[in-house]
């Protein structure tokens, strides 16, 4: 009971805080919104998964649905092998901290140990395969008339599974950049240099993601904040929700009287918020929520 009154209050004091950051988005324009992670203690515990049903009531109410838009984060690559960032034991920052790994005073500090981090991650992703998640929601793109996908994910997985209009708030680990000039650059000279140097320039390459502490680009993160304002389903899917702006958009989505949907094994500080927070994988649950809703389409 302690421990239920104590979510309560910290769910409260999050929705508070998510508040004033969508109102700061709001106020200041996302041109200034940079990224940042907050914790919220105690949301991010194990909880059991049952065998996952979709909900009739949210089967009935999609059926009616017009407008869709979809945030995902990391989880939704677990299945096809990519490690998450926060996932105990499997988590990347685990193993790795993010203010030596994915910022621009670690690149700084040591840019061969950040390009070499990048090269195993875009090996490692170039080996993988989408998974029933990504295939699931390229069926989604075309159940609804208005549908977006918003993604946190740099593996470029949703369009390699066919999805078409993906929206990348944090770039894309196959693009390398010029650190100095921002131009993207897709081949050079291999002089043994690493991180190897910019052709124009001579600046150093780095990865076009997005770091910590780093601006979020202006025209993604614009047309993520409409389509998540301007849906009547939204859903938050194998994300943490703790890496701001991207986290502010389900409760974005839920102030405009969006229905918010989370899809995730394990709770976070959105699932007190979620009209409905289904607890498994993606690879498993999505794939039969689109079962559910072309099988209520077809009566
Ligand atoms: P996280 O690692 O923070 O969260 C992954 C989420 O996926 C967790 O909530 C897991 O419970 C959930 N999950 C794990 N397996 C899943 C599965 N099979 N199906 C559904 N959910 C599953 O990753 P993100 O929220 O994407 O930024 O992290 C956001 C940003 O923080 C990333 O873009 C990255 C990271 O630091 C940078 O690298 C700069």
């Amino acid at each position: 009971m302690a421990q239920c009154q104590a979510r309560k209050h910290d769910a409260k004091a999050e929705l508070n805080r998510r508040s004033q950051v969508c109102e700061t988005l709001a106020g200041t324009g996302v041109r200034v919104a940079k990224m940042e992670i907050i914790v919220v203690v105690g949301f991010l515990k194990k909880r059991n998964n049952p065998a996952m049903t979709i909900p009739a009531e949210l089967v009935q109410r999609l059926a009616t649905a017009k407008s869709v838009t979809v945030l995902t984060g990391a989880g939704v690559s677990a299945e096809s092998g990519v490690p998450t960032f926060r996932d105990a034991q499997t988590g990347l920052w685990e193993k790795y901290s993010p203010e030596e790994l994915a910022t621009p005073r670690a690149f700084r500090r040591n840019p061969r140990l950040v390009w070499e981090w990048y090269d195993w991650r875009r090996k490692l992703v170039a080996g993988a395969k989408p998974n029933p998640a990504h295939f699931a929601l390229v069926e989604m793109e075309g159940l609804f008339l208005r549908f977006h996908l918003i993604t946190q994910n740099v593996d470029g997985l949703h369009q390699r599974a066919g999805s078409r209009h993906v929206i990348e708030l944090h770039g894309n680990i196959t693009r390398t950049k010029c650190s100095e000039e921002g131009t993207i650059v897709s081949s050079w000279k291999d002089t043994g240099d690493v991180p190897p140097k910019c052709p124009a320039c001579g600046g150093l390459l780095r990865p076009d993601v997005v770091w910590f502490e780093e601006p979020m680009p202006e025209e993604e993160m614009q047309e993520a904040m409409t389509a998540s304002t301007h849906c009547d389903f939204f859903f938050s899917i194998g994300t943490s929700t703790v890496v701001y702006p991207a986290a502010a958009l389900p409760s974005e989505a839920w102030r405009s009287g969006a229905t918010v949907v989370e899809i995730n094994p394990q709770p976070t500080p959105l699932t007190p918020q979620a009209h409905f927070a289904l607890a498994g994988a993606a690879g498993v649950v999505l794939p039969e929520l689109v079962r559910a809703i072309r099988a209520s389409r077809r009566f």
